[in-house]
C-alpha cells in the first residue's frame, strides 16, 4: 500500500483528481468508481476545476457507483444516484448516459445487487475505485466482518454509520437501514483503489487499516491484498499512524514522474 500524508483535504482531492486527470488522459474511456459522502467532494472540486479550465477532456470517461441506499424513492436528493448526479456528473459536463449504479428502488434487490456485480464485469472492469472509510473501517458499506470475498449484495448498517450518516437527513429515522453495495471482492478487481481520509474521527480506522492486520473486523484493511492500493491522508487522519514519518519520507523520494 501506498501512503500519501498531504496537508489537508484539499491538497488530498487535488493530488487524486491529478491521478484521475492523468489516467483519463491515458485511457479517455476509464471506468471510474467514485464513492459519496463528504470525504471525495474536493477530489470531485479539483476535477471539475480542470475540466472547466480546458486542462481536461473527461467526455469519454464513465462512471460509476460504489453503493447505495436501498427503499429510497426514485429521485431522492440523498439517494447516491442523486448525489453522483448533482456532485460528478454534472460539474464535469457529463450526461447520465455515462453513468451507471444499482437501482436501491428495485423490486427485487438482491437481484439487483447481482445484476450490478455483472454489469461492473460487463464494462470492463473499474479503472480506478475512490474510496472514503467509514469511522468503523468500513469501505462501500461493507460494515465490521463483512467477507474479504464478497460480492456485491444487501447490507445492513451498523447504527454508528447510521448516526454518522444522520447529517444528511432531517432525522436519524429517516437513515435508510439497508444499502447495496460493492463486496470487498468486487472492489479489490478495481484495477487501482484510491483512499481519501480525512480528519481525526478518521485516524484510528486509518491506522487500523494500513498497521493493523489483515481483519474482516476492519474491512478496509482489505486493501493490503491489492497490488495498487493508495491511502491519502491528512494530518489529522495520519495521526494515529507509527509509521508516518517513514510513510513522509518514501513519498519524497518517489520519482517526480510517477504518479500516484
Ligand atoms: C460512500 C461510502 C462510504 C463512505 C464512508 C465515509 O459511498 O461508500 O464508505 O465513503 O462512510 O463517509 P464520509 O466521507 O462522509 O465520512
Amino acid at each position: 500500500m501506498e501512503i500519501v500524508i498531504v496537508p489537508d483535504a484539499a491538497a488530498g482531492g487535488e493530488l487524486i483528481a491529478s491521478a484521475m486527470a492523468e489516467l483519463v488522459t491515458r485511457k479517455p474511456d476509464a471506468l471510474l468508481g467514485v464513492a459519496t459522502g463528504s470525504t471525495p467532494l474536493p477530489i470531485y472540486q479539483a476535477l471539475a476545476a480542470k475540466v472547466r479550465g480546458g486542462a481536461l477532456d473527461v467526455s469519454r470517461a464513465r462512471v460509476c457507483q460504489l453503493d447505495e441506499y436501498v427503499g429510497l424513492p426514485t429521485g431522492h436528493p440523498e439517494s447516491y444516484r442523486s448525489v453522483v448526479l448533482r456532485e460528478v456528473i454534472e460539474p464535469l459536463g457529463l450526461t447520465e448516459a455515462s453513468f451507471f449504479g444499482p437501482d436501491g428502488a428495485a423490486e427485487d434487490v438482491a437481484a439487483e445487487a447481482i445484476a450490478y456485480d455483472h454489469a461492473l464485469a460487463a464494462a470492463g472492469g473499474v479503472d480506478l475505485q475512490l474510496l472514503g472509510i467509514g469511522t468503523d473501517g468500513h469501505i462501500g458499506f461493507n460494515e465490521p466482518c463483512s467477507s474479504l470475498a464478497s460480492r456485491t449484495r444487501i447490507k445492513t448498517l451498523t447504527q454508528q454509520t447510521r448516526v454518522d450518516n444522520a447529517r444528511f437527513f432531517d432525522s436519524l429515522d429517516e437513515v435508510p437501514h439497508h444499502v447495496i453495495t460493492q463486496g470487498i471482492g468486487t472492489i479489490l478487481e478495481a484495477r487501482h483503489l484510491v483512499l481519501l481520509a480525512t480528519g481525526e474521527a478518521k485516524a484510528d480506522a486509518v491506522a487500523a487499516t494500513v498497521e493493523g492486520p489483515l481483519s474482516a473486523l476492519v474491512p478496509a484493511s482489505a486493501l493490503q491484498l491489492h497490488p495498487h492500493a493508495t491511502v491519502v491522508v491528512d494530518e489529522a487522519a495520519a495521526s494515529g499512524l507509527k509509521l508516518a514519518d517513514y510513510f513522509r519520507a518514501t513519498y519524497a523520494a518517489k520519482p517526480a514522474w510517477q504518479s500516484i
